[in-house]
C-alpha cells in the first residue's frame, strides 16, 4: 500500500483521509497513535490487521470536542467526571461505559470503552477537523516499542497505512495513565505520567486504593495479558550502574541507557545518558529505536523505583525485559 506522508500543515488532508474510511498515523503527547473513525467498523478492522493486534485487545477512541465525548461514552461516572476535570486534555485514558451505537469491534466486544482526549494541540486539530471520534491504538506493529517521533511512526507503519501525519517528538513519550472503575473503585490498569498521587488526591482516596488486582488471573484490561515494547536486542535491567561490571554481556553489542554521571566499564558500549527519570521516560522508546538501528544485540536499561512516573518507566522496561513489573 502506498502510505502518503504529510507534513504538519497538511493536516486537514490527513484528516480527510480518516472520514473517507482511511488509516492515518497522526502525533498525540503520548505516543502516534494509528487512526481511524472509530464509527466506520470496516477502517477499525484494518486498525488490527496493520498492527497485527489481537482482535480481543481493545482500542482507545480519542475525542477534542463534548459532542465527540457523548458520541463515544453512554455516561460518565461521577470518579471519571472528577477525573476528566482534573486531567483533561491530557494522557490519561479512561475506561467507562460505551454508548451503545459505538461499533463492538472498538471495544473488542466489551461493554466499556477508552477514551482519552489529548492535550497536544496538533492532536486536538487533527481530531476536530476528523469530525468523528478516531480509534487509535499506538502506531506501532503489535509487541513493539511504541513511536514517539515522525521518524519511529514511518519506521513502523510505511506500507501499512494510507497516511501519515508529521509532528515534533511526543512529548511525554509513554502511553496514557488508563483508569477503570470497578465495583465502584478506581483502579490504574496501566501507569503513566499522570500518577497515583495525583489520581488519589482528585478522588479523595490513597494511592495504594489503586493498585490493579486480577481477578482470578483475568487481566482487566485485555492488553495487560501480551508481550510489549519490546525492541529487537534483548533488553536486560540493572538498578545502579555499579552493578553493569558483573554482568556477563560476551558477544553482545552493548547498548545502555542511564540516568546521571556514573561510568560505564567499557569504551566500546553505546551510552544514552539522561538527565533525570522524566528525560529517561521522555527517550525510552525512542532509544531503543536508536540503539537498534546502530545494531546493538543487548540493552541495558537502568530500572527506577516504581514510584510515581517511575512506575510507568518500571512497567514498560519489565515488559520489555520479559519480566515482572515491581508493584
Ligand atoms: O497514550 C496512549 O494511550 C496511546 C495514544 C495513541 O493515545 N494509545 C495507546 O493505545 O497506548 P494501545 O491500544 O496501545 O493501548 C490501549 C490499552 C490496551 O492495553 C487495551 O487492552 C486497553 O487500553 N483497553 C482499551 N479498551 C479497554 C477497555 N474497555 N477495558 C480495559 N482495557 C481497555
Ligand atoms: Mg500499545
Amino acid at each position: 500500500m502506498k502510505t502518503q506522508l504529510f507534513p504538519a500543515e497538511h493536516l486537514k488532508e490527513a484528516a480527510a483521509l480518516i472520514k473517507r474510511g482511511g488509516l492515518v498515523v497522526f502525533p498525540t503527547e503520548t505516543v502516534y497513535g494509528l487512526g481511524a473513525s472509530a464509527f466506520n467498523p470496516v477502517a477499525c478492522a484494518r486498525i488490527f490487521s496493520a498492527k497485527g493486534r489481537p482482535s480481543d485487545n481493545p482500542l482507545i477512541v480519542h475525542v477534542a470536542t463534548e459532542a465527540q465525548l457523548a458520541d463515544v461514552v453512554a455516561e460518565l461516572p461521577a470518579q471519571a467526571q472528577a477525573l476528566k476535570q482534573a486531567f483533561w486534555p491530557g494522557p490519561l485514558s479512561l475506561i467507562v461505559p460505551k454508548n451503545a451505537a459505538l461499533p463492538d469491534i472498538v471495544t473488542a466486544g466489551l461493554p466499556t470503552v477508552a477514551v482519552r482526549w489529548p492535550g497536544c494541540v496538533q492532536a486536538q486539530t487533527f481530531l476536530q477537523e476528523c469530525g468523528v471520534p478516531v480509534a487509535a491504538p499506538s502506531a506501532n506493529v503489535s509487541g513493539a516499542p511504541s513511536p514517539t517521533t515522525f521518524e519511529m511512526a514511518k519506521s513502523a507503519m510505511l506500507g501499512r497505512v494510507e497516511g501519515i501525519l508529521a509532528g515534533d517528538d511526543c512529548e511525554e513519550g509513554l502511553e496514557s495513565t488508563i483508569v477503570g472503575f470497578f465495583e465502584g473503585r478506581a483502579r490504574i490498569l496501566r501507569p503513566g505520567s499522570i500518577t497515583a498521587d495525583q489520581i488519589a488526591h482528585v478522588l479523595g482516596c490513597q494511592p495504594g486504593d489503586l493498585g490493579y488486582v486480577a481477578p482470578e488471573g483475568r487481566p482487566l484490561s485485555p492488553g495487560l495479558k501480551y508481550t510489549h515494547y519490546k525492541p529487537a536486542a534483548e533488553v536486560r535491567l540493572f538498578r545502579s550502574a555499579s552493578e553493569l561490571g558483573s554482568l556477563d554481556v560476551e558477544g553482545h553489542k552493548v547498548g545502555v541507557m542511564l540516568v546521571g554521571p556514573d561510568p560505564v566499564p567499557s569504551a566500546d558500549w553505546a551510552v544514552l545518558r539522561f538527565d533525570g527519570w522524566k528525560a529517561f521516560g521522555h527517550g525510552l522508546y525512542a532509544s531503543f529505536f536508536e540503539l537498534d538501528r546502530v545494531g546493538c544485540t543487548l540493552i541495558l536499561a537502568q530500572l527506577p523505583d516504581a514510584q510515581g512516573f517511575g512506575s510507568a518507566i518500571a512497567n514498560r522496561l519489565s515488559k520489555a525485559a520479559g519480566v515482572q513489573p515491581p508493584i
